[in-house]
């Protein structure tokens, strides 16, 4: 005796009723998965061909299946695919036009398979081709950087330490620290791919399939160079998510901090740089005003993608083995963190070049605050002065200068030789700026020659990305 079934559902058979609306619209993920779609059709189609060569279809069913999801995937492209929520998620959706498009053939290609380890592997390959695209970005970022270090690598401008006036630097050197910190985020994308490239396929549910299935076949179909070597493991792996999460969050970390010192350099009461007016806004109220929002937005963002990263943190945590529907939840966490990093890493390809360094008043700021007061004691250990000393014998030095209203360079050699008589005229070469700088011509110094040599190493270690 026939009982009722839900129909709509590929899983509708033991069911007796339909879904609840409610329940429906709670459990799709179709409204955000449907990214997943070229990746999904890829995973298909390699497992349809591996499910021929093992002999599990014949080479007539798979060549037809693979068509058919050819043909869908078109039709998505070209924007022709009715997307059904009912139908829950781009995987069961694809299979349902599948069958609509091949006819019962299509029933087959979930043959060996589950959507466990079928979302498992889209979401890798979605990734893997998103890192591919984010560290282009970050290289393109890094070579801006660069030209602008060249660009800047003899202007000297006041470093900081707590923003107060330290030693002086040069704004190319400044340039190429915050290209170090981009170095290490790619290296840390490429460092993540060996645990994204692991083919999940095959696990099915969770306990694998009884049918002839050669996993390397389709690993090697889809370019995975490893295949999870754990079944409960393989469909619940969700690590890769975190580590591409935790790795944008330091981008973004690297990122908010470039734009809090573009903020301040721009701020007027800095006036170290000028932002092209293209990439600045105005005030509704204030005309005078031209602010750095692309810079205040990028910080601000930045919290966006530590959510995402303490989002994935939480859905993971304490899920039993093997795949549970809490692992639905990480797509939106993901795509955000992807959608918004691409986004930041674009605003500041656009953005870099559009910096204008205003020489004059970086110079200006590193005369003011006594910036050579450490060249001069080390002037004075040079002389045989103990450093202890000689930092005390500075203070006075520098208290009095203050008192004259005058900078270190500014005070006659008999005024100086009133702290120490050890004083000669060559004490001039420490404390002025561009003597300072020049005299730190050792590797990861900021001397001028320095910051040329280190664009220079930086070009040949980017060009290794020449195909990027
Ligand atoms: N949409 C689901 C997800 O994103 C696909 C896997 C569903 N598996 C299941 N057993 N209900 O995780």
């Amino acid at each position: 005796m026939a009982t009722k079934q839900n129909t709509v559902k590929p899983w509708g058979g033991r069911f007796t009723e339909a879904t609840d609306q409610f329940v429906e619209a709670f459990t799709e993920s179709v409204s955000f998965d449907r990214r997943l779609a070229p990746y999904d059709v890829q995973g298909s189609v390699a497992h349809a061909q591996m499910l021929a060569r093992a002999g599990v279809l014949t080479e007539a069913e798979s060549e037809e299946i693979c068509a058919g999801l050819n043909a869908i995937m078109a039709q998505i492209e070209a924007g022709e695919f009715t997307w059904k929520p009912e139908l829950e998620d781009v995987h069961m959706n694809i299979e349902a036009a599948l069958v609509q498009h091949v006819g019962e053939v299509g029933k087959k290609v979930h043959t060996g398979r589950s959507r466990n380890d079928q979302v498992a592997t889209d979401l890798r390959l979605y990734l893997r081709a998103e890192v591919a695209v984010v560290r282009s970005l970050l290289v393109q970022n890094m070579q801006a950087l660069v030209t602008l270090a060249e660009q800047e690598a003899g202007s000297v401008m006041p470093g900081f330490t707590h923003l107060q006036g330290a030693q002086p630097i040069t704004f190319g050197h400044h340039m190429l620290a915050w290209y170090e910190m981009l170095k290490r985020d790619e290296q840390r994308l490429r460092d993540g791919l060996e645990r994204i490239n692991v083919l999940p396929l095959g696990a099915a549910a969770l306990a694998g399939t009884r049918f002839p299935i050669d996993r390397s076949l389709t690993a090697e179909l889809l370019d995975f160079p490893a295949i999870a070597e754990n079944s409960l493991d393989a469909v619940s792996d969700r690590d890769f998510v975190v580590e591409f999460c935790a790795a944008a969050a330091l981008v973004m970390l690297h990122l908010s901090r470039f734009s809090e010192e573009l903020v301040l350099w721009l701020s007027p009461a800095f006036g170290f740089i000028d932002i092209d007016d293209a990439f600045c806004t105005g005030s509704s109220i204030m005309p005078q005003k031209k602010n750095p929002d692309v810079a205040e937005l990028v910080r601000g963002k930045t919290g966006r993608v530590y959510g995402d990263l303490a989002a994935i943190l939480t859905i993971m945590k304490g899920q039993p083995l093997a795949y549970n529907r809490d692992n639905q939840e990480d797509k939106e966490c993901l795509f955000d963190a992807v959608d918004t990093l691409k986004l930041c890493l674009e605003a500041y390809v656009k953005l870099l070049p559009s910096i204008q360094v205003k020489r004059d008043a970086l110079l200006e700021a590193a005369r003011q605050g006594y910036l050579t007061a450490t060249d001069l004691a080390d002037y004075l250990v040079m002389k045989g002065v103990a450093f202890r000393d000689a930092h005390a014998i500075v203070g006075k030095t520098v208290q009095y200068a203050i008192r004259q209203d005058k900078e270190l360079e500014q005070l006659e050699l008999s005024e100086l030789q009133q702290f120490h008589e050890g004083v000669e005229a060559d004490v001039y070469d420490y404390l002025r700026l561009q003597g300072s700088v020049a005299a730190r011509d050792h590797a990861g110094g900021t001397a001028p020659a320095r910051v040329c040599k280190a664009v220079a190493e930086a070009r040949n270690y980017l060009s290794a990305f020449a195909g990027n």
